[in-house]
């Protein structure tokens, strides 16, 4: 037999979830088993013990009968209601056997298809999943408690996936075909879409879905995660609230924007900030926000606006501070400007696998744009820049984790100095499967203490760096 396919380091789990039997806890993270939640019934399941002909003749005829113009308007309860009755009315007429479960099967069914995303509506209901990858019609997976798992949830067909792929795109004014094949958007809930349809997709459409968390994360909650110490967790908000410039680095869904979110609610409510994102996902809590978002090229070529247009645009706002969703490319050497040019405080996340790694990725960035820049020049401007790199990462358990918090001291030579605050080291696996560990603790006094100073959180950084912290 073949190896079982693998996703990541860990092997991928290939056994149906049974998302309508034992639905998940809807409390996010919490690892108590699954509690029974309506919100998840698979209406396949139901539908399969009638002949396929019959129910795709009770759902023409039903769709043919109501009209498309006054159901869009309809609140989703009342029409299940009027759906149900109309399916009995046609499944008399038709003498088609059907009972009082299966109505209401047919009838969700039909709504979620009319009112909103067909089968995928009550993935996107159920709060404990975060990620929902559609790979074509017949397999959809889901991403729980940092596990991938196949669902239950089926596409009638191609077809079906590809009407729905459709009002995605046509609700932000895209179009997705063969011809432009490739769409980013958002639902209006606020989660991410990616779309891309064949022929670049060999089974598609593909979709994949990163939610919006609905309830804003805090650190209280990251200490609960474990997804770092209540050291680690303190000496982060002395270094958002007393305006060090921080990158969050890590890998794709290590939870960057998530630590980002809780960093911003360190911001002090009388500040301007202005965010700069290619798809808007950050949910900061401050009354004095301003968001601005990319705009992508035109079918026609025309009309894009890029990061590094709106970072520079930014500084021309009278900003407090700049945050940068993700930095990408060549507005990596804007945002070092806004660090360096008195907008303390300033913050954005990077896809790298160390701080290290994280110092080395600006500096391509930084080259890449501004070509005949020495690279002497760019880490000079990196050190005056940048004071904080934290890393995140997805471990094989499942749990996102603060992995390195690391300051950027300054240059010895030619090359960028580090010093790791905190490092975690993994010490073992419970039995549970969950990974434990430990952070070493750096004491060297930081360069940054006399700006810490200024806004008087120097001694509460050195006596959280001096507490023992048990994690
Ligand atoms: N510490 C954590 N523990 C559990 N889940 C987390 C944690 N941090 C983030 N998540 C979840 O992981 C998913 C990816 O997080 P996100 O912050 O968007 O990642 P990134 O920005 O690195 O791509 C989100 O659904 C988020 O709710
Ligand atoms: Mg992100």
């Amino acid at each position: 037999m073949n190896n079982p396919p693998v996703f990541g380091r860990r092997p991928l789990q290939l056994v149906p979830e049974p998302v309508e039997d034992v639905p998940p806890p809807r409390t996010g993270f919490s690892p108590s088993p699954p509690a029974a939640s309506p919100a998840t019934t698979n209406p396949n399941a139901v539908l399969s013990v009638l002949p396929e002909t019959s129910i795709a003749d009770l759902r023409t005829a039903c769709m043919a009968r109501l009209d498309a113009n006054t159901v869009a308007l309809m609140a989703p309860e009342r029409l299940t209601g009027d759906v149900e009755r109309l399916i009995s009315e046609i499944a008399t007429e038709r003498r088609i056997q059907l009972n009082r479960r299966e109505q209401r099967a047919l009838a969700t069914e039909l709504v979620h298809d009319i009112l909103g995303l067909g089968p995928l509506e009550p993935l996107l209901e159920d709060d404990t999943i975060n990620d929902i990858m559609v790979n074509g019609p017949e397999k959809t997976f889901v991403e729980r408690q940092g596990k991938v798992v196949l669902s239950h949830v089926k596409f009638r067909d191609a077809g079906h996936l590809a009407s729905i792929c459709q009002r995605i795109a046509s609700s932000i004014g895209r179009r997705i075909d063969e011809s432009s094949p490739m769409v980013d958007a958002r639902l209006k809930d606020g989660s991410r879409v990616n779309i891309v349809f064949p022929p670049l997709a060999l089974d598609g459409p593909y979709m994949s879905i990163r939610k919006f968390g609905r309830k804003p994360i805090d650190f209280a909650k990251l200490v609960e995660w474990k997804a770092m110490s209540a050291q680690v967790a303190r000496i982060l908000e002395i270094a958002g609230k007393g305006r060090l410039n921080i990158v969050i680095s890590g890998g794709t869904g290590s939870g960057k924007t998530t630590l980002m979110n809780a960093l911003s609610r360190m911001i002090d409510p009388g500040e301007r900030v202005v965010t700069v994102e290619d798809a808007a996902e950050l949910q900061f809590q401050q009354p004095h926000v301003v968001r601005l978002e990319t705009r992508p090229i035109s079918l026609e070529g025309r009309g894009e606006i890029t990061q590094r247009d709106l970072v520079r645009n930014a500084l021309r706002m009278r900003p407090d501070r700049i945050i940068i969703g993700e930095v990408r490319g060549a507005e990596a050497f804007d945002m070092l400007q806004a660090m360096n040019t008195g907008h303390d405080g300033s913050m954005s996340t990077i896809h790298a696998n160390t701080t290290r790694d994280a110092v080395i990725r600006i500096e391509n960035m930084v080259q890449m744009g501004n070509m005949g820049l020495p690279s002497r020049a760019i880490r000079t401007q990196i050190v005056g820049s940048i004071d904080l790199i934290i890393q995140v990462e997805r471990h094989r358990d499942g749990g996102r984790r603060v992995t390195q918090v690391t300051e950027v001291c300054g240059m010895e030579g030619d090359v960028i100095t580090l010093n790791d605050i905190f490092q975690f080291e993994v010490k073992g696996e419970g039995p549970d499967g969950k990974l434990f560990g430990t952070y070493k603790v750096s004491r060297m006094p930081a360069g940054f203490l006399t700006r810490l100073a200024y806004f008087g959180y120097d001694k509460a950084w050195r006596a959280a760096l001096e507490e023992g912290d048990r994690f």
